[in-house]
C-alpha cells in the first residue's frame, strides 16, 4: 500500500503538469523550460530570504554547452566526466559568442540528468535534494545564474543543469551581438527564446505518456565552486 501511495502521488502531479503546461503552451508563446526553472529558484531563494539573480543569457548557453560535454553520459554525471576549467574559455565561450574576457567566476553548478523528461518543477526537485545542493541554491555566493535543459538526439536522457556566477550581471558572460550563437539542440535561459517549438530538443509534445512513464534511471549532483 505503502509503495502505491508513493508511486500515484509522483504520476498525478506529472499528470497535472501534463495537462497545465499544454494548456500554457496554448496560451504563452514564451514557453522556455529553463526559464521556468530559473523563476523557480529566484522564488525559492526570495523565500529564503536571499537574493534573486540576474538570468544570464551567456551563462544560460553555456550552462547548455556545459550539458553537451556529457555527450548523453547520464552516467558520468558526479563522475569523472566532469568538464575541465579550461573548457569555458576555449571551447564554451567561443561556441556561444561569449567574450571570454567577460567569464566570471562560477560559484556552483547543479547537474541533473533523468532519461525521461521532466517539468521545470520536477526538475527544481531533483536538482536540489539535499543538503548540499541546498546550499548552493541558497548561497550568497551568487550573483547571477543560467540555465539549460537538452535531450540528446531528439530524446532522452534529458540534462538539466544550473550554474551560478558572482560575476557582474551587465558585464559578464556578455554575448557577441548581444545574441548568442544558435546551439540547438537544447533550451537554455535568459534570452526571451521560444523553446517549446518544433525545432527545439525538448519537444514533449512527442507524447504525454513520457512524461507519466517511470523514471528508468536519474543522477543529480551539486558541486559548490
Ligand atoms: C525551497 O526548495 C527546497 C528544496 O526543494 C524546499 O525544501 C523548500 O521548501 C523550498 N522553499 C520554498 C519556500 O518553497
Ligand atoms: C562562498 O564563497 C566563499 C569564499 O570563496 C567560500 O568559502 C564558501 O564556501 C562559498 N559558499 C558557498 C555556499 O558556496
Ligand atoms: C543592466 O542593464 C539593464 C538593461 O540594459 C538596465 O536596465 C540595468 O539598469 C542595468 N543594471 C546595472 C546594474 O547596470
Amino acid at each position: 500500500m505503502a509503495v502505491m501511495a508513493t508511486l500515484a502521488r509522483p504520476l498525478m502531479a506529472s499528470l497535472l503538469a501534463a495537462l497545465l503546461l499544454s494548456a500554457a503552451s496554448a496560451a504563452d508563446s514564451k514557453n522556455n523550460p529553463a526559464d521556468q526553472l530559473v523563476s523557480l529558484i529566484n522564488s525559492n531563494r526570495t523565500a529564503s530570504k536571499a537574493s534573486s539573480l540576474d538570468d544570464n543569457q551567456g551563462l544560460g548557453c553555456i550552462a547548455l554547452q556545459y550539458i553537451k560535454a556529457y555527450e548523453g553520459q547520464c552516467n558520468q554525471v558526479g563522475q569523472s566526466k566532469k568538464p575541465m576549467e579550461s573548457s569555458f574559455a576555449e571551447t564554451f565561450a567561443p561556441n556561444c559568442g561569449v567574450q571570454v574576457a567577460t567569464l566570471s567566476k562560477i560559484t556552483g553548478r547543479l547537474l541533473a540528468c533523468q532519461s525521461n523528461y521532466a517539468t521545470p518543477g520536477q526538475a527544481f526537485d531533483f536538482l536540489v535534494n539535499d543538503a548540499k545542493s541546498l546550499e548552493v541554491l541558497h548561497s550568497k555566493n551568487h550573483t547571477e545564474v543560467g540555465a539549460a535543459v537538452t535531450g540528446t538526439s531528439g530524446g532522452g536522457p534529458y540534462f538539466w543543469c544550473v550554474l551560478f556566477s558572482s560575476g557582474k550581471p551587465n558585464t559578464s558572460f556578455k554575448v557577441d551581438g548581444g545574441v548568442p550563437k544558435s546551439v540547438r539542440p537544447g533550451c537554455f535561459s535568459g534570452n526571451n527564446d521560444d523553446c517549446m517549438g518544433a525545432n527545439a530538443a525538448v519537444s514533449i509534445g512527442v507524447g504525454t505518456w513520457r512524461l507519466v512513464a517511470a523514471l528508468l534511471f536519474s543522477a543529480a549532483c551539486a558541486l559548490a565552486l
